[in-house]
């Protein structure tokens, strides 16, 4: 088999990576999603795959190729994307998650189209259960890998993730005001348990590159 033959860093490594927006539905016409193109994310599971790893994609809907050599599972809702993501982590060392994964959905779907009224209306939302917390807990043993998309207060929220979700690394960036979001490129803030390491804007291909060596090197330093 193929993998048999891969070199590198990560070879005989298995990783999964979530990518892109999830679709939270409201009726069978609208629905709930986040500004992700997915890029980032399909760039950080090719750049695994790069370094040898066998890589499982668990992707969200995005307008983008599968990068080569990578399986790819699609899925839709946050409900979906767990359901995946906890089937592929069984068979994994590394899971990297960059998807932006709706935090809210409605608590009911309608079957019919709502129609419109001359009033205003709200929509009932329930929470989703967060994908990199449920893995955690189902795999501890995992190298497990977040971002985190802030406006502000990088280093503060991103810290508070890497602890809040038990995580080996996480990846930062600033969002919003015409950064990161449906560009080609972006500057990530990596921090870890006792260190961090800035990455210079560069396209999302070469930061995926860089990242991917950190995550190489901080998963040998882990686990040998
Ligand atoms: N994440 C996840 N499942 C969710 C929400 C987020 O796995 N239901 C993951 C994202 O893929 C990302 C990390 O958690 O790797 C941080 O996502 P982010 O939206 O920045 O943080 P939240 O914990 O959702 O907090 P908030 O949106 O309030 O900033
Ligand atoms: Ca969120």
């Amino acid at each position: 088999v193929a993998h048999m033959f891969e070199q590198g860093p990560l070879a005989g490594v298995r990783a999964v990576v979530t990518a892109g927006p999830t679709r939270e539905p409201i009726d069978p016409v609208r629905v709930i999603t986040n500004r992700s193109s997915g890029k980032q994310g399909y760039a950080v599971a090719q750049a695994l795959s790069a370094l040898g790893a066998s890589v499982t994609l668990v992707s969200g809907p995005t307008a983008l190729a599968t990068p080569p050599g990578v399986q790819r599972v699609d899925i839709e809702t946050a409900q979906d994307m767990l359901q995946a993501s906890l089937t592929a982590a069984a068979q994994s060392d590394i899971f990297v998650g960059t998807a932006a994964v709706a935090d809210y959905r409605p608590a009911q779907a309608e079957m019919q189209k709502i129609k419109k009224k001359d009033a205003e209306m709200s929509l009932p939302l329930e929470r989703t259960t967060d994908v990199l917390k449920a893995v955690r807990e189902k795999y501890p043993v995992l190298f497990m890998v977040g971002f985190a998309a802030e406006t502000e207060k990088l280093a503060e929220h991103a810290q508070g993730k890497l602890q809040n979700k038990k995580l080996d690394l996480i990846a930062a960036n600033l969002v919003g005001n015409g950064r990161a979001f449906d560009r080609e490129d972006n500057a990530l803030h990596l921090f870890w348990p006792g260190g961090d390491q800035e990455l210079a804007p560069a396209s999302k291909t070469a930061l995926a590159r860089e990242l991917a060596q950190v995550i190489a090197s901080r998963y040998r330093s882990k686990v040998g």
